[in-house]
């Protein structure tokens, strides 16, 4: 039988963490928690799996629902926790936080185009303030004892693109990994992601440069460990529409195949909610069970009828219901 394998295997090591296999999961506000993270991460495939970005103001302010989103599971080792903001010394404590919170990695986040983010100088708006974005760095690397590593896109817009200089910048800073999403601010999550950008960033600093943006199945994980040097890959909304493709990818590492079903997805949707509910606000559950299911019934017939049952449920004992049928579970399943 041919088995495409996946044959060129980066070795990724951030500052004395080795990240095996090279597969990162992408912080997804609001879905990367701790409800999902571990499920992720032990359906195996998932190298690292980086927090949903975490507000240093909310952190050092005492906010109670941003300190919770320091909250992780020791199965989720290694864990990279990422923050945000504009001010060096917030940052430099909410990483201090982080680390005491039991962080293996603090990420900085210098990608995020939203309003709100960019609005307080966070985010990619960093990318146009250089020297405030060494700052921060640098602070934030004397803060704490644990690698810090930093997430970047191509600049602030198409004129802008000062990915290499911003590079260099965060490696003279002490930044130990960059993660490269290979598109301006300003585009968003649209347009072609520039490739060639990577291998580009790859070769002009020295620690490791991760790939992301639009790696959706694993013959994209093939070419970005075959034609350039970075030494990972970063998946963020291929793994919300099938939560199986770090299992997948993985199993065209080891030499395996596998196939999941509907009825894969259905349980796996099942599991995110037994563990979701752990959480005493219905009103938290019922909106991230939303958030999943629009993402989970993407690319299925009928799909749309079932996000819009859902969006109307107000109840998680309904959402059950939605989700057996939509998936064509049987309860049996569900116990299996
Ligand atoms: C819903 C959503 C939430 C995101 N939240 C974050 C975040 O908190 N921090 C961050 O650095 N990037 C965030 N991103 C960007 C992703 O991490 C990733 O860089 C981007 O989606 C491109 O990768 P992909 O094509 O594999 O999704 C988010 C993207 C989406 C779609």
């Amino acid at each position: 039988m041919d088995l495409p394998l996946i044959k060129k295997i980066p070795e990724l090591k951030i500052g004395n963490i080795e990240i095996y296999p090279p597969l990162l999961l992408a912080p997804l506000a609001e879905i990367t928690d701790v409800y999902l993270r571990p499920i992720l991460k032990k359906m195996g495939g998932v190298g690292l799996a980086v927090t949903e970005m975490v507000s240093s103001e909310g952190l050092t302010r005492g906010n109670k629902q941003t300190i919770e989103m320091l909250d992780f599971k020791d199965e989720e080792r290694p864990i990279s926790v990422q923050i945000y903001g504009a001010n060096p010394v917030r940052m430099a404590d909410a990483a201090a936080m982080a680390e005491e919170a039991g962080a293996d990695i603090i990420d900085i986040n210098f990608g995020c185009p939203a309003k709100k983010i960019i609005r307080g100088k966070s985010g990619v708006a960093l990318m146009k303030d250089t020297n405030l974005a060494e700052n921060i760095i640098k602070d934030v690397v004397k803060a704490v004892k644990v690698p810090v590593t930093v997430k970047t896109r191509l600049g602030w817009n198409s004129t802008d693109l000062n990915y290499i200089e911003f590079g260099k910048m965060a490696e003279n800073a002490g930044a130990a990994m960059i993660t490269l999403h290979a598109r301006t601010g300003k585009q968003h999550y649209s347009f072609e992601p520039k490739r060639e950008a990577w291998d580009e960033l790859a070769k002009a600093v020295k620690i490791p440069v991760i790939a992301n943006g639009d790696i959706k199945i694993p013959e994209d994980v093939q070419w970005v460990f075959e034609n350039t040097e970075c030494r990972g890959a970063m998946i963020g909304r291929a793994a919300l529409k099938n939560p199986f493709i770090f299992r997948i990818i993985y199993a065209k590492i080891i030499g395996e195949i596998y196939r999941p079903t509907k009825k894969d997805i259905g349980k796996y949707f099942l599991e995110y909610y037994e563990s979701i509910k752990a959480n005493p606000d219905q009103k938290f559950v019922i909106h991230k069970l939303r958030i999943m299911g629009g993402w989970l019934s993407h690319g299925f017939k009928n799909g749309n009828q079932f996000r819009r049952r859902i969006s109307s449920l107000t109840e998680d004992a309904s959402f059950i219901d939605a989700i057996l049928e939509f998936f064509e579970l049987e309860e049996l399943d569900v116990a299996e």
